[in-house]
């Protein structure tokens, strides 16, 4: 804020700590150069066009932008600014938090420990499969998949990854490429790091959950919507897979009293993979950058749509 309100832009700041309602957001954006924009903001082409033909740039303060609608952009000749590269780390420090947490049962038992179930020292209590020797299956060998695939070496573990396409950084991470269901079927854990589309919605779903052994956990911090939820729903609560730990859900925010959360099995967080200070500071300031660059014609730093700039 310091850099926009330096910058003498004439801003109009939304107030509110919840995100503005659709049609609220589309009664102001009328008339506006540049539009700073959160993951909770729906930018499709009637706000596009709501802005009006004088709109020149798009900036999210966020990596994934499956809220905005690129291809409207693009055919407006606005490019989208996002956040990339800062805030792999963070997610996949989280993500390895999540591996753990869940498999040896961090919240279940923390819960157990306060509500007075801590009795003895019970030698089969509060058990869970290892991650240190296991297979791990990465979905999406982009920059936070690799991030995580690095933190793995660690671990001593067997990494498969699957990808659109096999990826020139595999060899040296130690990752073997395999097709979707092999990684499925042999993965003791899967994490998932693509981007949300319309290729990845949904592709983990019953069937694919049927495929994972009884003893596997699923973990996601990429978005809600590559899950289907109610079938990881039913495979979590049946046996078919072993646990999950989840950072993004459909819809967010999840409500308290959905089913996922009622189950043991399950560990949850409100969507706060990249929330690090230093990262979430990293972000604002590259959505600056790339907000700022837009408003004075320059090419975006960091551009989610770089087609946009061929039309010209
Ligand atoms: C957050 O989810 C992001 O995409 O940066």
């Amino acid at each position: 804020m310091a850099r926009l309100e330096s910058a003498e832009l004439d801003l109009d700041v939304w107030p509110e700590p919840l995100p503005p309602p659709y049609p609220e957001l589309q009664r102001r954006v009328k008339g506006v150069h540049g539009l700073l924009t959160l993951i909770t903001d729906r930018i499709d082409a009637p706000l596009l066009d709501a802005a009006g033909p004088q709109l020149r740039v798009v900036s999210q303060m966020a990596v994934g932008v499956d809220n905005i609608d690129l291809a409207a952009c693009t055919a407006r000749g606005i490019p989208v600014g996002h956040t990339p590269g800062v805030l792999s780390d963070a997610v996949a420090d989280l993500t390895i938090g999540l591996m753990i947490a869940t498999a040896r049962r961090f919240f279940e038992a923390h819960a157990d420990m306060r509500a007075g179930r801590w009795t003895t020292w019970d030698p089969m209590g509060w058990t869970g499969p290892d991650l240190h020797g296991s297979t791990v299956g990465i979905i999406g060998l982009g920059r936070i998949g690799r991030a995580v695939a690095r933190r793995l070496q660690g671990f001593n573990v067997r990494i498969l990854y699957h990808n659109r396409h096999p990826s020139l950084h595999a060899d040296a991470l130690g990752a073997t490429y395999v097709p979707l269901d092999t990684l499925l079927a042999e993965s003791d854990f899967v994490s998932l790091h693509c981007p949300y589309t319309p290729e990845t919605h949904h592709l983990i779903n019953a069937r694919a959950l049927s495929l994972m052994k009884p003893t596997a956990i699923l973990i996601n911090t990429a978005r809600g919507g590559v899950v289907d939820q109610d079938a990881l729903l039913h495979a979590l609560r049946s046996g078919e897979i072993w646990a999950a730990g989840l950072d993004v859900f459909t819809p967010e925010p999840l409500p308290p009293d959905h089913p996922l959360l009622a189950l043991p099995n399950v560990v949850a967080l409100p969507h706060i993979g990249s929330a690090s200070i230093a990262t979430r500071i990293k972000m604002a300031q590259m959505a600056v950058d790339n907000l700022l660059a837009g408003l004075a014609g320059q090419r975006l730093p960091h551009c989610a749509n770089p087609e946009v700039y061929a039309r010209a």
